[in-house]
């Protein structure tokens, strides 16, 4: 198929860029390294022996998507586009509602012009109010808490409007829980700019000694070992589930939300131990208060993913530490440093 993908120089964006060309996919890359680097998009072609064309440029320019959309053919579309920092919705709301809305907004209008009508739309398990019961499934009662959240809570409101109005859409909404790892050549990784905001770029920089030790937020949880457990979920996995989600498309129109998570929770210390121990090297922590917003446990119920899509989580949580390891000590600086 030919496919367009956009924010496909971000973490989740490039391995499934990887996994499509690999699979003999065609892809077209539009991304405004707003959170990127365009040394992802080479290595992307590097690893996979195959270049394809990158745009860089603002979603939000329908005049430029349009261009795009009149240069290449699209069987469908896989939407990584957006702003994902919790606290910095929080600060600067305006700019996440601007950013992330509208370009959704513009995507589906220019396809809409061109016929295209296949999507796959990044969703997240923060669209689950907090308070539901474990593991969340689908039918779950939805409700935000941050900008960030509400944003991919109004997005997927807007794309099941939009399959509503006209049934030859067809739209998947994919609720990540929590992804981690990297792929194995360690070529392509998670590099966030400036402080990260997710507990496994805080390990990897603490093993690398960029950081003296780590907090852990709160230790008194009502878990296992007190500390927070989530669904943490290999980043190649999660690649996988947006071909899967793109056969399914193919064959299904409509709208419909499928989480992707891998049904287990691990805590703040499982995966602390699970990394020291698979790859050998010390992650000195501190027990912090809690963080402001967070819950106790959340973790996914895999089997609308399963029963639909055929898919399910393959790798494990020493696979995602030890890749992630893999990256992060080759790449000390991530994409910078080239
Ligand atoms: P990322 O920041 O690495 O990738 C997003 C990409 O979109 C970046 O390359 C960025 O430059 C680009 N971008 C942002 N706004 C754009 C715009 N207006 N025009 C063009 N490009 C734009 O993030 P990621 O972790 O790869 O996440 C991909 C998607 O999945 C995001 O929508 C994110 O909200 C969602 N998601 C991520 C997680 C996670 O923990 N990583 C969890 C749930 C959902
Ligand atoms: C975060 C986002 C959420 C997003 C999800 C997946 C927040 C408030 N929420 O949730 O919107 O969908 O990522 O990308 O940011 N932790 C520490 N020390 C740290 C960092 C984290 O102990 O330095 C703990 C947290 O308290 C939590 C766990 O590690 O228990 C995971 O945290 P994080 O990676 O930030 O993900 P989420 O809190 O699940």
């Amino acid at each position: 198929m030919n496919i367009l993908v956009t924010g496909g120089a971000g973490y989740i964006g490039s391995h499934t860029c990887l996994q499509l060309l690999r699979a003999g996919h065609e892809i077209v890359v539009v991304d405004n390294l707003i959170n990127a680097n365009e040394e992802a998009v080479r290595r992307v072609q590097k690893l996979a022996g195959k270049s394809f064309p990158f745009y860089q440029f603002d979603l939000c320019d329908g005049n430029r998507l349009d261009e795009v959309f009149t240069h290449h053919t699209f069987d469908g579309v896989i939407h990584f586009a957006g702003l994902k920092a919790v606290g910095e919705s929080v600060s600067i709301p305006l700019r996440y509602y601007g950013n992330n809305l509208n370009s959704t907004i513009t995507l589906c209008r220019v396809m809409a012009r061109h016929n295209v009508k296949r999507l796959i739309f990044s969703s997240s398990a923060t669209v689950y109010q907090p308070g539901s019961p474990m593991p969340v499934n689908e039918d779950a009662a939805l409700g935000c808490t941050n900008p960030y959240g509400w944003t991919k809570f109004m997005c997927e409101q807007i794309l099941r409007d939009i399959a509503a109005a006209d049934p030859t859409w067809s739209v998947v909404l994919l609720r990540y829980f929590n992804p981690i790892g990297a792929d194995e050549s360690g070529l392509i990784g998670e590099d966030p700019s400036g402080i990260p905001n997710n507990l496994m770029p805080y390990i990897t920089q603490t093993a690398l000694g960029r950081l003296e030790k780590f907090s852990v937020f709160g230790d008194d949880y009502d878990t296992p070992d007190g500390t927070g457990v989530r669904d943490y979920i290999h980043v190649v996995d999660l690649a996988q589930g947006h071909m899967d989600a793109l056969a399914y498309a193919t064959q299904h129109t409509g709208s419909v939300a499928i989480n992707l998570g891998t049904g287990v929770g691990y805590s703040v210390l499982d995966i602390v131990r699970a990394f020291e121990k698979v790859n050998d090297v010390k992650v000195p922590y501190q027990i912090a208060p809690r963080r402001p917003g967070d819950v106790a446990t959340v973790y996914a119920d895999p089997r609308k993913a399963k029963q639909l899509l055929n898919w399910q989580a393959e790798k494990n949580l020493e696979d995602m530490c030890r890749d992630s390891w893999r990256w992060q000590s080759m790449n000390p600086k991530g994409f910078a440093e080239a």
